[in-house]
């Protein structure tokens, strides 16, 4: 079974916790996305493959690490990943971004897939999904799918909020992904949103409720 990460940064959880007030405004909401994705792609980027450069210092040239170039691509499931894709991006700025569009459906609250664009060389790449909730799995599931359809084999999961049965769904479906959370909730509603959670991301990022 692949890695669970849950944040435990002061700072992350800081920031989570004014996400989750109903009263922080859209753009703070959006804002708070971004640093609290900064903050887990440090994270996230841990094991990022090296290679040795020679750089030549003021005082003397040296051997060095340098992260290798053309390695990460970051794929948000549109539309509320779109909020994490800067974040991240401020400290991998030469990933590729790719998009995958789903929806859950409000009656089934199962997964459609509306678009899909990836890098084009992005069987070569680790892929980090990112959507700010894992509610019951079905949309990160069916994305990580999409992508191994597709030939993808290295992905990571990155999300701002999961629900322990998102989780669990998510594991079991893609054992081989590591997920990496910043807030790990109690419990589902009825309406499958997450319980404390932070409501709609889609509609708190893009101010359309
Ligand atoms: C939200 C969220 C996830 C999904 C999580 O998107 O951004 O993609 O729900 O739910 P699940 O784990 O039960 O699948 P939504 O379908 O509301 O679309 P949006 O991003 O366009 O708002
Ligand atoms: N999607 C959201 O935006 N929030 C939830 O709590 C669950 C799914």
């Amino acid at each position: 079974m692949a890695k669970v990460f849950v944040m435990d940064h002061p700072l992350v959880q800081h920031k989570v916790t004014m996400l989750r007030d109903k009263n922080t405004s859209t753009k703070d909401f959006r804002e708070l996305a971004e640093e609290i994705s900064l903050l887990m792609a440090y994270e996230v980027t841990r094991d990022l493959p090296l290679e040795d450069v020679e750089v030549e210092t003021p005082i003397c040239k040296t051997m060095a690490k340098t992260v290798s170039g053309r390695s990460l691509g970051i794929v948000p499931i549109l539309r509320a990943g779109l909020g994490m894709v800067n974040g991240m991006l401020k400290l991998v700025p030469n990933a590729k971004v790719g998009h995958i569009g789903l929806y859950r459906d409000p009656k089934t609250l199962k997964p459609v897939e509306y678009y899909c664009k990836l890098p084009a060389d992005a069987t070569n790449r680790t892929l980090i999904v990112v959507d700010p909730m894992l509610a019951t799995g079905g949309s990160a599931a069916a994305a990580i799918g999409f992508l191994k359809d597709r030939g993808c084999k290295n992905i990571k999961f990155c999300c701002l909020i999961a629900a322990p049965q998102g989780l669990k769904a998510l594991q079991e479906a893609h054992p081989d992904v590591d997920i990496f959370i910043a807030a790990l909730d109690k419990d589902l509603n009825d309406h499958a949103y997450i319980i404390p959670g932070l409501g709609d991301a889609g509609d708190r990022l893009f101010g359309t409720k």
